[in-house]
């Protein structure tokens, strides 16, 4: 069993939504039972919140829900559960580097984006600033697969 972190700031935007396109993927490619998937934020700010209503839109757009999921902080516990963290700005990065227990949790940290060849480096902007979720929605549906392929 893999088990894989999404990270962003608030986790009402961003990860909420990799989280569920992840899960899709898992569900239609019959990988569920090799995976646990979660979603967390560096900040404090959104605890207990449910997704912003501009994520939920764009994920319902493309038949996904994430209206159950609340907003909670990273724990050291969750650095330990996860076998890769993956990340969407340079600042949950950095964040995320500092806050981690350990250089083992630490390497954990990795850029979404990265993972797409001619994307590297490039941060998933947050849309709560640039309200433009469908870009966020296509970003992570772009790269997302190509995650689950080096992980599976
Ligand atoms: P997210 O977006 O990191 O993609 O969940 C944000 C949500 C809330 C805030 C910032 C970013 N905030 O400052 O409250």
């Amino acid at each position: 069993m893999q088990h894989v972190l999404f990270v962003c700031l608030g986790n009402i935007c961003r990860s909420p939504m990799a989280e569920a396109i992840f899960n899709d993927l898992l569900k239609q490619r019959h990988l569920t039972s090799q995976f646990a998937v979660a979603s967390v934020a560096t900040s404090p700010e959104e605890e207990g919140n449910p997704p912003h209503p501009g994520a939920l839109k764009a994920l319902r757009a493309h038949g996904l829900d994430a209206s159950d999921h609340r907003s909670r902080p990273i724990t050291a516990e969750d650095f330990d559960w996860a076998d890769t963290i993956i990340t969407m700005d340079h600042a949950n990065v950095a964040n995320l580097q500092r806050m981690a227990p350990n250089a083992t949790d630490a390497a954990k940290v990795k850029l979404c984006l990265d993972i797409l060849p001619g994307r590297t480096g490039e941060a998933i902007d947050d849309p709560w600033y640039t309200h433009k979720f469908e870009l966020t929605y296509r970003e992570l549906a772009a790269a997302l697969p190509a995650w689950l392929a080096a992980l599976a």
